[in-house]
């Protein structure tokens, strides 16, 4: 695919720009998760080793113009903290003094662009402002997989005015991902939760033609239930997704794929009551559940212990609210165990799924966690992704 190899010796000295996703998930000013912070340390490890100076470039959030939150200042502490490096930030990209600030860094420095979404130009993938941030630096380097289906400057524009290399965390989760539709030892399990069915559904149009079985939870299982007929539970609207769901479930005939579905849930009965959840099989058309019950973990946990490889997007309840992390917890746990014992190749993603593992603590038993949510989604969809594309002829790092 690559052919020409760049090594160390080849940017030593030189000025990377490196895109990464350091869009990290905040609640209340505070910091839920660093993944995407860490994600790209083989990259960072490997620039340090050649030298080159590290030009950090990002975005945070959907800012319309300048929003001090979203200010990536925020998260000099932790990139400090993470690589032991003393950060250097720039203000603004498109000043005059950021190529000053840039050259006085020290080597051993790592630099800091402002969150790129404060210019409008960046999501508009304007030309010029990609020429203007490319005129920082030498080489650019995109290790941003989780951005690229974003068709934005610093991913599908500056490529065109510097030689370009795609980063290591970033070819590590494309070939993950190939690896999976191509050569993952079979049979091939995929495990689809999240609450929104809309956001799923040409996900599910594509995977139920490439695994043998095929889990549902969360709110996408509760639109199957209620498309098969199921009134008992409340909130799960299907109708406008009835065809999608037709031609999914005729597929998964077609390719021999066998759906799983949640057969018990839990549910909060008594309102104020939220330390206790009640497991029920059906519910009177009212009922509000939040969660698979222990049946359909069993359930779960069995289909996993037949499977050779297990892919999963999406929560399958209230993971953030115990009682309610039971379901994605145990089955969480289940595929820990049998990655663990070296007899599952596990690849979990999404946001919400991989900070759900990490909160767990089981990220380590994983074979694969992408800290990618758009971009997971879009290329498992059978897209390619737009960050992808713009790369014409890119180098290889080697070591
Ligand atoms: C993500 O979180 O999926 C990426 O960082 C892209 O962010 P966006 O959805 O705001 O474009």
């Amino acid at each position: 695919m690559h052919t020409k190899k760049i090594t160390i010796d080849d940017i030593k000295s030189v000025k990377i720009l490196l895109r990464v996703d350091f869009n990290v998930p905040v609640q209340e000013g505070v910091i839920q998760d660093l993944s995407r912070i860490k994600h790209v340390a083989p990259t960072i490890e490997f620039l340090r080793k050649a030298g080159s100076k590290i030009i950090l470039a990002s975005h945070w959030g959907n800012p319309s113009g300048y929003e001090e939150k979203l200010s990536l200042k925020y998260l000099i502490p932790a990139i400090s903290n993470i690589y032991n490096a003393n950060v250097v930030f720039v203000d603004d990209c498109l000043e005059k003094n950021a190529s000053d600030i840039i050259d006085a860094a020290a080597p051993d420095d790592l630099i800091l662009l402002e969150n790129l979404r404060f210019h409008l130009e960046e999501e508009s993938c304007c030309c010029n402002f990609a020429k203007k941030i490319a005129s920082l630096a030498d080489f650019y380097i995109n290790d941003a997989f989780s951005a690229s289906h974003r068709r934005h400057a610093s991913i599908c524009a500056v490529p065109k005015f510097l030689p370009h290399a795609f980063g290591l965390a970033f070819l590590d989760e494309w070939r993950m991902l190939d690896y999976f539709f191509h050569n993952a030892p079979v049979p091939k399990m995929t495990i689809v939760g999240g609450s929104k069915l809309s956001t799923k559904i040409n996900l599910l149009k594509n995977l139920v033609k490439k695994v043998d079985k095929l889990a549902l939870g969360g709110g996408i299982a509760g639109a199957f239930l209620a498309y098969y007929g199921n009134d008992s539970l409340k909130m799960f609207h299907y109708e406008e997704y009835r065809n999608d769901i037709t031609e999914i479930l005729k597929n998964a005939q077609e390719c021999g794929c066998e759906l799983i579905l949640p057969v018990d849930f839990s549910a909060l009965i008594h309102k104020h009551d939220h330390d206790n959840r009640t497991i029920i099989y059906s519910g009177n058309g009212k009922t509000s559940v939040f969660d698979i019950g222990p049946e359909s973990v069993e359930l779960f946990r069995r289909h996993i212990r037949e499977s050779a490889t297990v892919l999963w997007n999406g929560p399958l309840g209230l993971f953030e609210k115990t009682p309610f992390d039971f379901g994605t917890l145990s089955v969480a746990q289940e595929v820990a165990a049998r990655s663990r014992e070296g007899k599952l190749t596990s690849i979990i993603g999404g946001g919400d799924t991989a900070f759900a593992m990490s909160k767990f603590g089981i990220d380590q038993d994983l074979t694969y966690k992408s800290t990618s949510g758009g971009a997971f989604l879009t290329y498992l969809e059978g897209n390619s992704l737009p960050g992808i594309v713009a790369m014409e002829n890119p180098l290889t790092l080697v070591n």
